[in-house]
């Protein structure tokens, strides 16, 4: 395809490689990062993934490292001081580390097939059996050698485990409804990234190509993995690190983290399709305080709408919308309002007359308006890849922010359509260049939550609350995600664990699942042991579907409500902890809610871990995820670890056997750890913490705390604290303020220490406590 090298060209960051038929380039960003890329396309393709912001700072960074490049027998040689990368004819690449050790090249020989044609394979066939065809060969296709033991991580939030060696996805936003399984090839989202491990090495690849592409992690063969795409170019970026975690942060670096989020959005969120009149939400929200459980958010699924016409309310169902949130709002529930991007083609209907007159909508290749089907009957798509048509549709939200709204979550944007996918042709602008279906579909969620989180930020002024179904790489600089339509089934409470810790190593942050599961109807086991693994997701939504059994935490009995009553409590009392971990992502684009390998990767035990996570790297939790578990095996990395609830402390590197009553759910606190909690409350405004609780768990650590008024973005003008903890090991606790421009700060903290309380009160000073007072004082 490219034919041999026959030269180069230095310019800047850029080699320019000559080879028979084409150039290419490699690009250097960084010293353990390149991108390699073709040229296939006529148009000039815009990347979704990465922002021009980051593309500066990365050619700013770039500036800074020194590359030499050797002609040798072997190929052009280019080297950064941390890689080694050979170019071959062909456009073939090795990479090395600055060791010359190998970490990925390209695979030379002809791809070859684990199917062998079986004679009479139809019939499975006629029985209902999926055969799946060989895929393709691609105008794109990149091939790599499988080295050895390579595993696999990312690529979003595909089902399945967390280790995707072996398995074959795609990428295309898919909603099926049918209960997500390990065969399935797609989902919603379309993160074309993964990380891969070998002997100690990591790298990851981040295939910047919108289109329909694949990804073989090794089922084809053994001795390859590949990726390839139909459309667009040959572009993909190489990250190189010492751990996974400078992997990710790279990642993070080229497509952005996920800002800041206000306080309350992660609190306990309340939902169903549908909370159907006012009179039910005020219900629901009564429940919520006369049963003593905190709660934050009740969300509005399309029934709040006046037919599902999106910005509209009903009549009946809501006659005193505005009311309705006011006094919700004083009452310390917000309101989150979905929004689908189909709007009911009906003249007369606002948004659509608005919408035709200035042109909003995708069309046909006769340049007609493209209708299908949804909620609201026919509807015709707004073409969010146009600018105009982003800040038309943000506009709109005025009216929702007008209400009292404060978050939306934006659905049925892969784009859903019930009569039948939009077809490759249909039109879209892609900012006046012109692109069809086949480049935009993945993409159009991306964009949907793009122009919900600018009108928010311009209009509402506070930090955006977006939710989004639908995702391209970089949706995280918009919005959260939750895992669409899973069901009440044990099956999806297990794969929650891996579909997260993945998604997180995809760049969200700010994920959850349904809590109890969407379709098909909940048990209290279930709910129970549900909500013990959803408190610690980063969104913690208990959501259902029309025609499904209740699952509001008092829906089933006493006990099942009583277990729901302590886990969201307990996600309550660590918030301190999630809005830091939130903090720390922003500024260095680390999850929240952590696969084990990623804090120990050299432990082999930790690769294929998949019903035990990390959030941040202070709390292990081993949730049970199988119906009638009462007991389970723990497996503890190296280290101390403590038992949260009874105190006993583990010497890690081992499996433990724990007791896991239906209200146990098994966590485990690392030595040395100082845990921020808040002080118990039954929603995040309810009052202002002025004490910081502090847990602190014996050995040597140090922890910093970030606070600041929960709501804005003055944070990013210094309006926040920063506190630092330090515990060494002889029981000293140090206490300072390494950052203050906030000044509702605290003015106690209140020290926990082996069953002891003590309180000290805040000074800018550092503040020595001794830990053995605290225990042999008399209470
Ligand atoms: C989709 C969403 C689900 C929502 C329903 C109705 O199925 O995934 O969460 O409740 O649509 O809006």
């Amino acid at each position: 395809m490219f034919g041999k090298l026959l030269g180069y060209q230095k310019l800047e960051n850029r080699i320019l490689l000559q080879f028979e038929e084409k150039v290419c380039y490699i690009e250097i960003m960084e010293e353990t990062v390149i991108r390699i890329f073709a040229s296939l396309e006529e148009k000039e393709q815009i990347s979704y993934g990465i922002t021009e912001l980051s593309r500066q700072q990365y050619c700013n960074a770039c500036q800074q490292v020194s590359v030499q490049i050797e002609q040798r027998e072997q190929g052009l040689v280019i080297k950064t001081g941390k890689l080694w990368v050979e170019v071959n004819d062909d456009f073939k690449v090795d990479i090395y580390n600055n060791q010359h050790e190998i970490l990925c090249r390209d695979y030379r020989m002809e791809r070859e097939s684990f199917m062998q044609p079986e004679a009479g394979w139809q019939q499975a066939a006629q029985e209902g059996h999926t055969i799946q065809e060989k895929t393709g060969k691609h105008k794109i296709q990149v091939i790599k050698t499988m080295e050895g033991e390579e595993v696999f991580y990312g690529l979003g939030d595909k089902t399945g485990f967390l280790n995707k060696r072996g398995y074959e996805y795609e990428m295309w936003n898919s909603d099926i409804p049918d209960p997500h399984v390990d065969s399935f090839r797609a989902l919603y989202k379309s993160i074309p990234f993964f990380i891969t491990m070998r002997n100690s090495h990591f790298y990851g690849i981040f295939f910047d190509n919108p289109h329909k592409s694949v990804f073989d992690m090794g089922k084809e063969s053994e001795k390859y993995y590949f990726f390839g795409a139909e459309q667009g170019n040959l572009d993909y970026y190489f990250m190189y690190g010492n751990t996974m975690a400078d992997v990710l942060k790279s990642y993070m670096g080229l497509t952005g983290t996920h800002p800041l989020p206000q306080l309350w959005t992660l609190g306990y969120h309340q939902s169903r399709w549908s909370y159907e009149t006012s009179q039910e939400v005020r219900e629901i929200a009564k429940s919520f305080r006369e049963n003593d459980i905190p709660c934050d958010c009740i969300h509005l699924d399309i029934d709040y709408m006046d037919g599902c016409r999106v910005f509209t309310y009903s009549p009946e169902g809501f006659p005193d919308m505005k009311e309705l949130i006011q006094q919700l709002n004083q009452e310390g529930f917000q309101i989150v309002t979905i929004i689908d991007p189909g709007v009911k083609l009906e003249e007369g209907y606002p948004i659509y007359d608005q919408g035709l007159e200035l042109d909003c909508f995708v069309k046909d290749k006769e340049g007609t308006n493209y209708t299908n089907w949804v909620w609201p009957g026919t509807v015709v798509y707004p073409d969010f890849s146009d600018e105009k048509v982003r800040s038309w549709w943000g506009e709109n939200h005025r009216y929702l922010i007008e209400l009292g709204v404060s978050g939306i979550w934006n659905d049925m944007n892969e784009p859903a359509s019930f009569h039948g996918e939009l077809p490759d042709d249909i039109q879209f602008s892609e900012e006046g260049q012109g692109a069809d279906h086949r480049r935009i579909h993945n993409v159009y969620g991306h964009l949907m939550s793009q122009a919900t989180y600018e009108a928010w930020k311009k209009y509402k002024k506070t930090r955006p609350f977006v939710i989004t179904r639908a995702c391209y790489a970089g949706t995280q600089r918009y919005a959260t995600a939750w895992t669409g339509d899973n069901h009440s089934i044990w099956a999806h409470l297990q794969m929650a664990v891996p579909q997260l810790c993945n998604l997180g190593l995809s760049g969200m942050a700010f994920v959850g699942t349904d809590v109890g599961g969407f379709g098909s109807d909940c048990t209290p086991e279930l709910l129970c042991r549900w909500v013990q693994t959803g408190c610690f997701s980063p969104l913690f939504r208990n959501h259902s579907c029309k025609g499904s059994r209740r699952q509001e935490p008092w829906a089933f009995n006493q006990e099942t409500l009583d277990i729901n009553r302590k886990y969201i409590k307990l996600r309550y009392r660590l918030l301190p902890y999630f809005y830091d971990l939130f903090w720390e992502h922003e500024r260095n684009g680390l999850p929240v809610i952590r696969p084990l390998v990623l804090e120990f990767p050299e432990d082999r035990n930790t690769w294929e871990m998949n019903d035990q996570f990390m959030v941040g790297s202070h709390i292990l939790v081993a949730p049970v995820v199988n119906q009638g578990q009462r007991m389970r095996l723990v497996y503890l990395p190296e280290g101390i670890w403590e038992d949260y609830w009874t105190g006993e402390r583990h010497v890690g590197g081992t499996y433990i056997k724990r007791e896991a009553p239906l209200e146990v759910c098994p966590m485990y606190i690392k030595a040395g750890t100082i845990l921020p909690n808040y002080p118990e409350i039954a929603y995040t405004g309810e009052k202002k913490i002025k004490q910081l609780i502090l847990e602190v768990y014996e050995g040597e650590g140090e922890y910093y705390h970030y606070q600041d008024n929960g709501k804005d973005f003055s944070y990013q003008e210094g309006v926040y604290n920063q506190y630092l903890f330090r515990l060494s090991e002889n029981r000293k606790l140090q206490l300072d303020i390494i950052h203050q421009g906030y000044e509702e700060g605290y003015t106690t903290f209140l020290i926990r220490w082996k069953g002891r309380e003590k309180q000290i009160c805040f000074v800018q000073d550092t503040q020595i406590v001794l830990l053995d007072e605290i225990e042999s004082e008399v209470l």
